[in-house]
């Protein structure tokens, strides 16, 4: 399988939807994908394409010396082959090219999400604090943060 990562495109809005209907608890409307990928100044989005598919994608913002993960999804049936990594990866690539440096990247994940947990743990990222009753659904978040 021969993957590839590039810049989030205005053609890929419609595939990073399905995406978030697919992957995460709370998808985000489509409007909020355009947001982040044509206006917010802090967001970065990169894809994962695999035969000029999309199968994952990351969204994270950078703000002075840190940095977070705002969304992370892989297609159910690309999973367990290094995408998620990769795409974390490539997070880590950019925010050490930036001009002012960053040194800290944060996240929250659903402590019930032990998939994504695991991911984390495995990339260096290290359990802060718990958030609780973070989610709309009151979940407590585990937030996690991991320097570079
Ligand atoms: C969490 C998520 C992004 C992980 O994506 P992924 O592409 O499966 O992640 P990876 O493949 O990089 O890593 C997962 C596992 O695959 C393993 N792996 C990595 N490369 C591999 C390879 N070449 N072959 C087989 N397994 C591999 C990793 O070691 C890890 O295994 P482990 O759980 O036994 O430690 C994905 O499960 C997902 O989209 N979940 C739903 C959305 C979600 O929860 N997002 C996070 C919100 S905070």
């Amino acid at each position: 399988m021969k993957m590839s990562l590039r810049k989030m495109k205005e053609s890929d809005i419609i595939a990073v939807s399905s995406l978030e209907m697919g992957c995460l608890e709370n998808p985000w409307p489509e409007k909020q994908i355009v947001y982040e990928l044509k206006e917010d100044p802090v967001a970065h989005l990169y894809v994962a394409v695999v035969d000029n598919e999309v199968v994952g994608y990351i969204d994270f913002m950078i703000t002075f010396d840190s940095a977070s993960v705002s969304r992370l999804a892989v297609n159910s049936e690309f999973r367990n082959k290094g995408i998620g990594t990769a795409l974390l990866d490539k997070m880590v690539e950019v925010c050490l090219k930036q001009k002012d440096r960053v040194s800290w990247i944060t996240l929250e994940v659903r402590a019930s999400n032990l998939e994504a947990i695991k991911l984390y743990k495995k990339n260096g990222w290290e359990q802060v604090t718990i958030k609780k009753k973070y989610y709309d659904n009151e979940e407590d978040a585990l937030y996690l943060v991991r320097s570079i």
